[in-house]
């Protein structure tokens, strides 16, 4: 029986398809898996019971990712199940700022009959003040072409935008012109949406120095993480006007009432379809990785695909080993388990985790320093 804990309110579309081999705890201590969406576990400690955590969304920047390997714990996220949902809101808060509509709201709010004019006659009088612009055929600026970068990308193309796109990592995607450079890309761009994980690599990247290659007046889409920003930088664009408007899916203390900034709250995956998508797909990846050994979507160790699993498996979670593989391969030899294929997953932050398939099922006995864990699936 395997316990699981929830850090945060997980879709019970997604709790059930949980079997009875696994039951839900309310004792994070005793968990053999954490569900979690947004909940802060970087000061968390972790219980040896603890062999995943999965995060029902893309980031995971709430997650110790180097102690969770280093314990031998695996996290995954659940990539592309969210991306509509963040599309759908990217493209709200992009026509809401370019027609002006949380202005005009807030105007039509306040309106009220008076001696002169009724309401509607007062709309036609002051409604000019809130005009905006078209996103036909401005050009869209996107920064990271992972899963919902490109699908915010097709769908601007399919508005009638031109697409323009820079990623590290990505040098080809389908009706984007994808740059080498993020300042040339930049440059061309009326609409800047950012698309990237919130890490080391990444924090504060839009900073004064990145903004002064932005056009005149630009408007700044964020749905990612308000980390990228430097956000002093950014009141200091938008004040002087280089940046025209900021909308951002993450207030803070900083941020919120500021001239220029549109602010909503953390919304980008929260809809049902998506926090369906993601609880399901959590829960396929702790499952995959429990009962038959693989390891799909996780950030902190490597692919492991063994598919389906018929017979016996071993997986081990080993450390300070230069070819696990072979290493374990020996250790299991001598523990007389008869392997037919062996695997190993390497984790950028030291351990390994090395799965066996048996001919036969067998009970494995290990015990070395470099071996973590052993788990018999059978
Ligand atoms: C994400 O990173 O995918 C979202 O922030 C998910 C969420 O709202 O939980």
């Amino acid at each position: 029986m395997y316990k699981i804990a929830k850090l945060n309110k997980i879709s019970p579309v997604g709790l059930a398809r949980l079997t009875d081999d696994y039951q839900i705890t309310e004792n994070v201590d005793e968990a053999n898996g954490i569900l979690v969406r947004s909940a802060d576990m970087l000061s968390m400690e972790f219980s040896d019971d603890l062999m995943a955590v999965a995060r029902a969304g893309a980031g995971v920047n709430n997650i110790p990712l180097e102690r969770c390997a280093q314990k031998g714990i695996v996290v995954f996220n659940t990539p592309g199940a969210n991306a509509n949902a963040v599309k759908e809101l990217v493209i709200c808060g992009m026509l809401m700022a370019m027609r002006n509509v949380p202005a005009g709201i807030e105007w039509a709010k306040g309106l009220a009959p008076n001696d002169e004019m009724d309401v509607a006659k007062q709309v036609e009088k002051g409604k000019s003040k809130y005009a905006g612009h078209e996103i036909y055929g401005k050009t869209l600026g996107v920064v990271g072409l992972g899963a919902i970068g490109r699908k915010i990308a097709e769908a601007c193309s399919a508005l009638g935008m031109d697409i323009v796109g820079y990623d590290p990592f990505v040098t080809e995607c389908e009706g984007v012109k994808v740059y080498t450079d993020l300042k040339e890309m930049l440059a061309e761009a009326d609409i800047v949406t950012l698309h990237l994980p919130a890490n080391d690599a990444t924090k504060k990247m839009i900073n004064a120095d990145v903004i002064s290659a932005m056009k005149d007046g630009v408007l700044l889409l964020n749905f990612s993480r308000d980390k990228l920003v430097n956000e002093d930088d950014l009141l200091a664009a938008l004040e002087s006007g280089k940046v025209s408007q900021y909308v951002c899916d993450f207030p803070n203390d900083h941020m919120v009432g500021k001239p220029g900034v549109i602010l909503t709250p953390h919304l980008g995956a929260s809809s049902a379809e998506a926090e369906d998508n993601c609880a399901e797909m959590a829960v396929k990846e702790i499952r995959d990785y429990f009962e038959d050994g693989n390891i799909i979507n996780s950030v902190n160790f490597a692919k492991l695909d063994m598919g389906q699993r018929t017979g016996c498996r071993v997986a081990l979670m080993v450390k300070d080993m230069e070819n696990p593989v072979a290493e374990v391969m020996d250790l299991l030899s001598a523990a007389k388990a008869p392997v037919t294929k062996c695997m190993a997953s390497q984790s950028k932050f030291g351990p390994a985790y090395v799965l066996a398939e048996l001919s036969e099922a067998c009970d494995v006995e290990i015990n070395d320093p470099k071996v973590m864990s052993v788990r018999v699936l059978k």
